[in-house]
């Protein structure tokens, strides 16, 4: 009797040791022949980018049978939004998901995406990502050694602070707010008679609650997950810009894969990808949702009116961005956006 519970505890521990046939994938490949790429981001796990990037990482698990381990840190883990790119370019990591703010720095002509207003609607994005824009600044990505694989969808930021509802331009006066790395942003701020100030992501919450800075601008599935609702009681849905991302991998890696990886790679992004573009938009609804069930924030809904008083009041940062990137391209960005 007591042999064969001898015998049925080694038989279990045994079935343990290997794994069963439960985990198939970790087991067709030797640790030696496992790739490894680092994906770093700064934003928490339960936003679009968030999610996207988990969801990457466990579709290609799967269809390498663990050939491939795709590593994400979330949150500024890693590297802050003001070091990712130069860490991708230097292979510290080998995948990121860069805001287009934060190109900005390496291309000026990124910065078009954060004209105020440009957007109506999502499609007008993608019109600017697909069109002549958006492969002029993927070839200038290229010659920087970064190979862009996707665009994410975030969604449209609106401005929270936390000394009264803004409902008028002439509210803004004053005011500190903190922006992404932005001339753009900076400009139209200056424009409605406020400052603005860059910080990276991780350091919004703080420099709210210490009200070293008054405001800032982001879309609700940010400002949820980083309880900015708790240090921001007024908001003002005014969809005044739009948050996207590239997906980039650093190209010196991407051309090492072999061939057949690249194409896992392309086919599990892609359909990353169109998960994001389906769902967004129902993160950010989500997030509003609690931010609003939450009480703490009052929310204002801008008014057609509202919009067209700081449509005017920012535009002149369009001609100011012209002075920057050239007129030409900020008018064929125009013309893209509207779909003309
Ligand atoms: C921000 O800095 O506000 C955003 O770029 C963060 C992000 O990546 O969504």
């Amino acid at each position: 009797m007591r042999r064969s519970l001898a015998w049925l505890i080694l038989f279990t521990m045994l079935l343990a040791a290997c794994g069963g046939s439960r985990h198939p994938d970790h087991e067709q490949v030797s640790p030696n022949e496992r790739i490894v790429i680092k994906f770093s981001h700064v934003v928490a796990e339960n936003t679009p980018k968030g999610l996207a990037a988990r969801r990457f990482a466990a579709i290609m698990k799967e269809r390498t049978g663990g050939r491939v381990e795709v590593q994400v840190f979330p949150n500024s883990q890693l590297y802050g939004d003001g070091e990712e790119v130069s860490r991708l370019r230097s292979n510290d990591v080998q995948m990121i998901a860069p805001s287009l703010s934060n190109l900005s720095d390496w291309d000026p002509l990124w910065q078009v995406f954060d004209l105020p207003y440009l957007f109506d609607d999502e499609q007008g994005v993608d019109r600017v990502v697909t069109g002549s824009t958006g492969q002029q600044l993927y070839a200038g990505l290229r010659r920087l050694d970064m190979e862009p694989i996707a665009f994410w969808q975030n969604g449209f930021k609106h401005f929270t602070n936390s000394r009264g509802s803004l409902l008028l331009p002439d509210q803004f006066k004053g005011l500190r707010f903190r922006t992404q790395p932005s001339p753009v942003m900076r400009d139209a701020l200056r424009l409605l008679g406020a400052e603005s100030s860059y910080r990276t992501f991780d350091a919004i919450y703080t420099a709210l609650a210490s009200r070293e800075l008054d405001g800032q601008e982001n879309t609700p599935s940010n400002m949820y997950s980083k309880r900015i609702y708790e240090v921001q009681p007024y908001m003002t849905l005014s969809s005044h810009g739009y948050l996207g991302y590239v997906v980039l991998v650093n190209a010196t890696f991407w051309n090492s894969l072999p061939p057949d990886l690249r194409e896992t790679m392309r086919e599990a992004m892609a359909d990353t990808t169109q998960w994001v573009r389906e769902n967004a938009a129902r993160l950010n609804a989500e997030a509003l949702e609690r931010i609003e069930a939450g009480g703490k924030v009052i929310i204002h809904r801008q008014t057609v009116n509202e919009r067209e008083f700081w449509r005017q009041a920012m535009e002149p940062a369009y001609r100011l961005a012209g002075e920057r990137v050239g007129a030409d391209a900020v008018a064929r960005v125009i013309r893209e956006a509207r779909g003309e």
